[in-house]
């Protein structure tokens, strides 16, 4: 079982994408502790000490410190943002080479910490990571899971709001597959308002007439890689996603998120991580919500499951 402290958080990794997960935890006061590990042990307390800076301000006084791996040891999560600033006109797979290492000897040492939480991938690709992850620490399914289409999930409401006018949370519905290239809207669960996006478009068809669900989904596509080509890297989106996925895991909220996850015959699928709604819990992912996908969403579903396993052969 979990041990059910929650509230120590350790973030491996003190990067752009590290450090603003910190951000996002510390702002929300989602635990007690929080911990971060670089391989540059001044980073981490640089990041550390500025983060606690500013606890006359937060609404709760999350303690942050740098730390080392034996604080696993009694973490209810650690999330594992390690990797490089991504080259500009790459895609996440082609991290692969560089990544996997990394989050090898992460996971190594974590697990000989006697570490019994969830595992929170963030280092892409990373539907491979977590997969990667859930072998190499031998930790039950539900404690290993992927950042996956949430943040793609977001990202399609956040379009959608900008092409329509409306708030972004009026949207319903999932991004789902791998979190790259191959990962696809399951139009057939998108709603609006409570109608599916497609009627919602056609009732209100002068209203909406720039709107095109194949742009949408296109744009959604490639939100990451038209980011990092003029910053250099994401950090805010990611972030955020983060911190809901912890927040939902800590506070046992039971939200439903598309978070990489091991597919165990749920779609047709086996031994493949990807972005699936899945039920949030203490204990980490649980219940995969199973939708009624069309056709050709469930063969885009089951393309991306070839694409992610392919690259997780001959990890091990
Ligand atoms: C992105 C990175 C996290 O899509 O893959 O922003």
């Amino acid at each position: 079982m979990v041990t059910m402290n929650r509230n120590r958080v350790v973030i491996v990794g003190a990067g752009q994408v590290g450090s603003t997960v910190a951000f996002s935890i510390v702002t929300h006061g989602l635990c007690n502790e929080l911990i971060l590990i670089d391989h540059v042990p001044e980073k981490a307390i640089g990041e550390a000490r500025d983060l606690d800076d500013g606890s006359e301000f937060q609404d709760r006084h999350v303690k942050v410190r740098a730390g080392d791996y034996a604080d696993c040891a009694d973490a209810d999560i650690v999330v594992i943002t390690v990797g490089r600033k991504p080259p500009a006109n790459s895609n996440r797979m082609a991290e692969l080479g560089f990544t996997v290492g990394l989050v090898g000897d992460v996971v190594d040492h974590v697990m000989s910490s006697g570490f019994n939480g969830v595992i929170v991938m963030v280092s892409n690709p990373v539907d491979v990571m977590a997969w990667y992850a859930w072998k190499r620490s031998g930790l039950p399914r539900a404690q290993v899971l992927g950042t996956g289409t949430a943040l793609d999930t977001s990202r399609l409401k956040t379009i959608i709001g900008e092409e329509t006018g409306l708030d972004p949370r009026n949207v319903g519905g999932f991004v789902m597959g791998e979190h790259g290239n191959s990962q696809f809207a399951a139009w057939s669960t998108v709603s609006l308002g409570g109608k599916p996006f497609a009627r919602f478009l056609a009732d209100n068809r002068s209203r909406f007439s720039s709107v095109s669900t194949d742009e949408v989904e296109e744009h959604t596509r490639r939100r990451g890689d038209d980011i990092v080509r003029v910053k250099g890297g994401t950090n805010f989106g990611i972030a955020s996603t983060v911190a809901g996925i912890v927040q939902t895991i800590l506070w046992d909220e039971r939200r439903i998120v598309p978070v990489s996850t091991l597919l165990d015959g749920e779609y047709g699928e086996h031994d493949v991580f990807l972005g699936v709604p899945t039920e949030l819990r203490a204990n980490g992912a649980n219940e995969i919500v199973e939708l009624d996908l069309t056709d050709d969403e469930l063969a885009k579903l089951h393309h991306s499951a070839q694409i992610v396993r392919a690259h997780c052969e001959g990890l091990l």
